[in-house]
């Protein structure tokens, strides 16, 4: 049986390009996604991939969710948790659902999804857990402070599930992205894009597949010594 891979946010964006690289490369692929009900059904009609709706920051909806997934398609083997928002401000104009909407949905969803994945992976004996942070998370982003902490929180959880899974044969990885050419971007100010823009050795945005292809990768066999890592992916904007 072809192994099953659960991406979350998998209709748009980074999420979208994970979903079908997995698919092509011949896993089986649910994808997740929150509200956009004519993004998914487009998404659906053009690609065959099923997809479910819950919100990732529930974690009982994360319960619900993923029971229903494992009693339609079985055991997920690959978690890709990609869910991910921004609710940019600097911090003394920050109101508290700016900070806890992005805490719970971009940090809080890796323990509501892992929970459930994670005791059926042990006991199987497998799985991949990909978890995607941002170069915001080990940089810092003036207007930020959210987002930051929550990606850079992904990157401890990471690392701490990775020791607590490996002799399982489970392995754990964060993947930080710098800025990658989808619609998030498009709440930048142009000045501000522009400047990023400049502080990109590569001198271009990344794209979503060159992202799609790292997950492939970390969910591949050939990663099985790869675990706790994180793997930056930001053409040389910051090096660590
Ligand atoms: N460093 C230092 N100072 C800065 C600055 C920076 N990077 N950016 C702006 N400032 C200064 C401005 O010059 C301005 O100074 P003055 O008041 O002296 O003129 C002051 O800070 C206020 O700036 P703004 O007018 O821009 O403030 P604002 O409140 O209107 O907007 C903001 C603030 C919402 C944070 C806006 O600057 C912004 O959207 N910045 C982009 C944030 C960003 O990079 N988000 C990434 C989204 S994509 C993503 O998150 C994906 C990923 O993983 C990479």
């Amino acid at each position: 049986m072809k192994k099953l891979a659960l991406v979350t946010g998998g209709i748009r964006g980074i999420g979208e390009a994970v979903s079908c690289e997995l698919s092509e490369k011949g896993y089986r692929v649910v994808a997740l996604y929150q509200a956009n009900d004519k993004v998914a059904d487009a998404f659906r009609k053009k690609t065959g991939i099923p997809t479910y709706k819950w919100d990732v920051s529930d974690f009982k909806a994360c319960q619900k969710g993923v029971a229903e997934v494992t009693e339609s398609y079985g055991h997920i083997d690959i978690l890709v948790n990609n869910a991910g928002i921004t609710r940019d401000g600097v911090l003394h104009k920050m109101d508290y659902s700016q900070w806890t909407d992005v805490l719970q949905t971009n940090l809080n969803s890796c323990f509501n999804m892992c929970r459930q994945v994670i005791e059926p992976m042990r006991n199987r004996g497998f799985g991949r857990i990909i978890n995607i942070s941002s170069i915001n998370g080990q940089k810092g982003q003036f207007g930020q402070t959210n987002y930051s902490a929550a990606k850079a929180g992904i990157i401890g959880f990471t690392k701490a599930l990775a020791q607590e899974s490996a002799s399982k044969g489970i392995t754990v990885n964060a993947i930080a992205p710098g800025y990658i050419n989808t619609e998030m971007l498009q709440s930048i100010p142009d000045t501000v894009l522009t400047q990023i823009r400049s502080q990109i050795p590569i001198g271009r945005l990344g794209y979503p597949q060159e992202v799609a292809r790292a997950v492939v990768f970390l969910a591949s066999d050939e990663a099985a010594f790869i675990t706790g890592t994180t793997l930056t992916l930001n053409g040389g904007q910051y090096l660590v």
